[in-house]
């Protein structure tokens, strides 16, 4: 198969680039706008792989790469919701006007398309899991603009028939995962001897997916999902926050007396809990329990400090200090 990847650059889109590749010998094409989030480096062990730097909301340039392909599978997105509090305006831009453009060049050249999108469109469930027939009630400028996103990909559907596949998540982690996220940056903050910075109570509660099991449920949905059908894929477990952060401090040696309870982030959503017996249902299940995955992770990052070194040395820091009120050691 020969595929187009829009932000195939980042996290999970370049596990699933590699997945695609490697296991199926897939030809692919990634186009990626290379934010701060998307980096070379992510891909540089697939030479094979070509990469088109620009954005998804460059008409000519996604015209030019989806050319010849079989299908396009749209990873490209602001995904930090902190910077979406702070700074809304990518995230309308790209989510919005991004995958317009995207599902204009697949209409045009009639290819089979598959949305990359999240369980934050549903909003936060007290008991009891989403289907994907639960309302969207999205509580951040992030999951406002993916679920935007995601309604304009499913009228391209109704409107025009476009052969498109709406696949949320639930929180991926894993190698390559930009170190804003908790679990990355809970790995190199313990292992620096950096302080822990736990939201609130950190008695929230997320639905944890090893990033190789989700590119695989994305994978099962391009080939078995059927046009105009949304798919959720949710991991096999939830954890409370300080519950990961307590498990990282035991794998990484780093000790209790680095957790700092900070100032909670506005309209935090308490739990997120997807159900995924639709996909399963298409014969996709999770491999990775969340206690090995996150072992494995924390591998990762021990053994990668060429990875993450450039990005804690780098523009990071300033982020870092804006957003937590203090510096990295
Ligand atoms: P990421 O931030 O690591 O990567 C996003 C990639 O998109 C980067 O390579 C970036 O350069 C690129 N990009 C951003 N704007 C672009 C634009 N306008 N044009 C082209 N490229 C652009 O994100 P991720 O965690 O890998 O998330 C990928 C997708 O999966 C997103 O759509 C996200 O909403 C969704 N998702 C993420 C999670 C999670 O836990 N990380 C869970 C469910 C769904
Ligand atoms: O649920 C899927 C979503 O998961 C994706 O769509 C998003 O792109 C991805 O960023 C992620 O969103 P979250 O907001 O759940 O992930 P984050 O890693 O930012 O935070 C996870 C939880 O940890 C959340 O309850 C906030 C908390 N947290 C986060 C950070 C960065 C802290 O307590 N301290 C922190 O420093």
């Amino acid at each position: 198969m020969k595929l187009l990847v829009c932000g195939g650059a980042g996290f999970i889109g370049s596990n699933f680039v590699r997945q695609r590749v490697r296991e199926h010998g897939d030809d692919v094409i990634v186009l990626d706008k290379l934010t701060y989030a998307g980096r070379r480096e992510n891909l540089q062990d697939l030479e094979q792989v070509e990469l088109v730097v620009a954005g998804i909301e460059d008409a000519d340039a996604v015209r030019g790469a989806a050319e010849g392909v079989d299908a396009v599978v749209n990873f490209a997105a602001e995904t930090h919701v902190d910077r979406s509090i702070a700074e809304p305006d990518a995230f309308v831009q790209t989510h919005a006007v991004g995958t317009w453009v995207l599902l204009e060049a697949v209409r045009e050249a009639g290819l089979r398309y598959v949305h990359v999108s999240t369980d934050e469109v549903y909003g936060s469930i007290e008991e009891g899991s989403f289907t994907e027939s639960s309302p969207l009630e999205p509580s951040s400028p992030y999951s406002a603009t993916k679920a935007g996103a995601d309604l304009l990909v499913s009228s391209y559907f109704h409107t025009y028939g476009t052969e498109a596949v709406i696949c949320r998540g639930s929180n991926n982690y894993g190698p390559y995962q930009y170190p804003e996220k908790l679990i990355p940056l809970m790995i190199l903050n313990a292992l620096h001897g950096d302080h822990l910075p736990v939201y609130g109570d950190g008695m929230q509660v997320r639905n944890w997916i090893y990033v190789e099991d989700f590119a695989a449920g994305i994978g099962h949905t391009l080939t078995h999902g059927v046009p105009g059908e949304v798919y959720n894929v949710g991991g096999p477990d939830e954890c409370p926050n300080l519950e990961v952060v307590r498990r990282i401090i035991e794998l990484t040696g780093g000790d209790e007396s680095q957790i700092e309870y900070v100032t909670d982030r506005p309209g935090h959503d308490r739990r997120y809990s997807l159900s995924s017996d639709k996909v399963r249902a298409l014969g996709w299940q999770p491999q990775v329990r969340f206690a090995e995955g996150l072992e494995r992770t924390v591998d990762w990052y021990r053994e990668n400090t060429a990875w993450w070194e450039p990005i804690r040395s780098g523009d990071y820091r300033e982020y870092y200090e804006r957003h937590y009120g203090r510096s990295l050691g």
